[in-house]
């Protein structure tokens, strides 16, 4: 939920970190902070902590006096807050009260009350509302000498979730991380480390990284590292290189993030499919889930747990495993599913959809199918996420990294994965090799309607700035498109604040329809389909009461243009991949509304890229 960048080495660090919180800052942006630890010429450290409210360019202005510095150790954090109010004092780093341990802290410290009274009637004080000062003093109070041994010792007192960096003025030549539920990886450069959230902070500096488990403590040194368990075992990492290049985290020539990922799509997929599709033998390809075969081909029945955009790629998941593969599938809010003692049969599959891999929620839904006996698959963007390890099998979106807090080419990727995966199980349940070969070639078209798509967006910013004004829009439609309405309300609310509902056309009759008023804006998916006679009466409905229909329609389809104020044509696609394509145009209506309302597009208000608390 936040993000975490350290540092310890030969140069100085100070531009390091604050470049490294630029880009770790989709992560969280209500506060930052950063603290350098300089040698105070007696063999120990002074610590220098800035931090302030707002973003990541505000804290450069506070710390601006501070970029001379020649420390070579230091620390730094982009806060979303979750334990008290986002003010100068709640933001990290943190520091214990007598001045000893400084840190960065990402999750949260579910027992941090207990501890925190514990450490009072220890003569502790403390000045901020956070669980993670409570950690700080903890370390503080259990230290004796040895950084990573106060460490080990603090978090085996310590139930919930975190990665955190540690320094100590004591030992100006250490620096100590940890983690457990939230990710850290550790760069490994020459003669340097750069501790992250995530690579994006790191590959400007090495591709060599090594990833931590669970519980693992590291202590990183000028001369070298070591990882141990709580209980000080010593542990062999497993190093890596970082699959991710410079260009694929950088803006380039796009004004946001958001757009650039939009307009990312067409090779996105085409990324995502490369491989897997065999038109001429009529066979998909997941290497993920070869161990499995067997188990997933004997499953009954299929579980997607999710949230958000990606609960309605899961949405969509539904449609295609019955529709082709004809395995009943249930789609639940991970959040739900975690809590309501859930029935779990023999030969249940359970299917989370994340993109970071990380959404806490989504976690532990999987956790409680898994330990009630499912076989666990993940549909995850994130390589190397906690999902992804946590799972049985699983296939990876490779769509590339998302930084643009509005989930777009990871929806479109999810979508894809799950056309795959339930194409894969239909092959060797019951679809003939030419009705494979049929969809896998509307498939392999995609990319391009995508790309066809994308140069209406003229069209689509002119429509968008007609309802600019209007405060309430309803998205339907219906089977596919159904979710599709749900993912364009999604998106319209959360970046540029109207209010936005999604539904199922025929739902609007029972309840939702007493809102429409003369202009409301309705959005109805409207393309060629099963059920598009149907659609078509729901469009009547809402025009006979004053709604002003925006619809998505197909190309040529003359009789919606007829009833509708605005529409917008997009490629004739096969129904089952139909969401693909649809989404974007709602995907470019909802960006084009919050640049015309002046919203920071990319960073919404009160949200986060990866939501890693419950
Ligand atoms: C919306 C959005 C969120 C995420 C949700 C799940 O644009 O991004 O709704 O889809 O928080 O996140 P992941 O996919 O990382 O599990």
């Amino acid at each position: 939920m936040c993000g975490i960048v350290a540092y310890i080495g030969n140069r100085p660090c100070h531009r390091l970190l604050i470049e490294g919180l630029k880009r770790l800052e989709y992560r969280g942006y209500d506060s930052a902070g950063i603290a350098l630890l300089e040698p105070d010429g007696s063999g120990k450290g002074r610590i220098d902590v800035r931090k302030t409210i707002g973003r990541v360019a505000a804290l450069t202005e506070v710390a601006k006096d501070k970029a001379s510095s020649g420390s070579t150790l230091g620390i730094a954090h982009t806060r979303w807050a979750t334990h008290g109010g986002v003010t100068d004092v709640n933001a990290h780093p943190h520091v214990d009260d007598t001045g000893t341990i400084c840190l960065i802290h990402n999750g949260i410290i579910e027992n941090y009350d207990v501890l925190k009274k514990y450490l009072i009637e220890h003569g502790r004080k403390f000045h901020t509302e956070t669980d993670s000062e409570v950690l700080a003093n903890l370390i503080a109070h259990l230290y004796e000498g040895d950084l990573e041994r106060a460490v080990q010792s603090a978090l085996r007192e310590v139930t919930g979730a975190y990665s955190i960096a540690v320094m100590c003025v004591d030992e100006p030549d250490t620096l100590v991380c940890a983690r457990k539920g939230s990710p850290l990886i550790v760069g490994i450069g020459s003669g340097e480390y750069i501790v992250a959230s995530d690579g994006s902070a790191i590959v400007a500096h090495t591709a060599q990284a090594m990833t931590l488990e669970d519980y693992t403590v590291v202590r990183l040194s000028r001369d070298g590292f070591r990882t141990s368990t709580l209980d000080n075992v010593e542990l062999t990492p497993k190093v890596m290189q970082l699959e991710l290049e410079l260009d694929e985290i950088e803006l380039g020539s796009y004004e946001h993030y958001m757009l650039k990922e939009i307009y990312e799509q067409p090779d996105a997929l085409r990324t995502c499919m490369r491989g897997r599709l065999d038109k001429n033998e009529g066979r998909v390809v997941l290497g993920g889930l070869k161990s499995f075969e067997q188990e997933l081909v004997r499953s009954r029945r299929i579980i997607i747990a999710a949230q958000g955009t990606a609960l309605h790629a899961g949405m969509i998941g539904e449609y295609l495993f019955e529709d082709l593969a004809k395995i009943p599938v249930e789609v639940e809010y991970a959040s739900e599913l975690r809590y309501r003692n859930p029935i779990i049969e023999e030969r249940t599959v359970a299917i989370a959809v994340s993109q970071s891999g990380e959404t806490a929620d989504t976690l532990a839904a999987l956790h409680e199918a898994r330990d009630r006996g499912a076989l666990t698959l993940g549909v995850v963007n994130v390589v190397g996420s906690t999902i992804s390890r946590d799972t049985h099998a699983g296939v990876y979106l490779r769509v590339g990294p998302e930084i643009g807090v509005a989930s777009t080419k990871a929806f479109t990727g999810q979508v894809a994965v799950l056309t795959m995966l339930s194409l894969w199980l239909a092959r060797r349940r019951f679809m003939s090799t030419p009705a494979v070969q049929r969809i896998i070639e509307e498939f392999e078209r995609i990319p391009d309607q995508i790309d066809a798509t994308l140069k209406l967006d003229e069209q689509i910013k002119d429509i968008t700035a007609k309802y600019i004004e209007r405060e309430n829009w309803l998205f339907l439609g219906r089977g596919y498109n159904y979710p599709t309405a749900m993912e364009g309300a999604l998106k319209l609310k959360e970046i540029s604040y109207i209010h936005a509902e999604g539904m199922p056309a025929a739902e609007m009759k029972h309840g939702p329809i007493a809102l429409i008023d003369n202009g409301m804006p309705c959005v109805f998916i409207a393309t060629q389909g099963a059920q598009y006679e149907k659609v078509v009466s729901n469009i009547e409905e809402v025009r006979s009461r004053g709604g002003h229909i925006i619809a998505v329609a197909t190309e040529g389809d003359e009789r919606i243009k007829s009833i509708a104020e605005d529409v917008i044509f997009i490629p004739d696609v096969a129904e089952p991949l139909s969401p693909l394509v649809a989404v974007v145009p709602l995907q470019l209506m909802a960006y084009h509304a919050a640049v015309l309302r002046g919203h920071d597009v990319d960073k919404p208000r009160n949200l986060a890229k990866s939501v890693t608390v419950e």
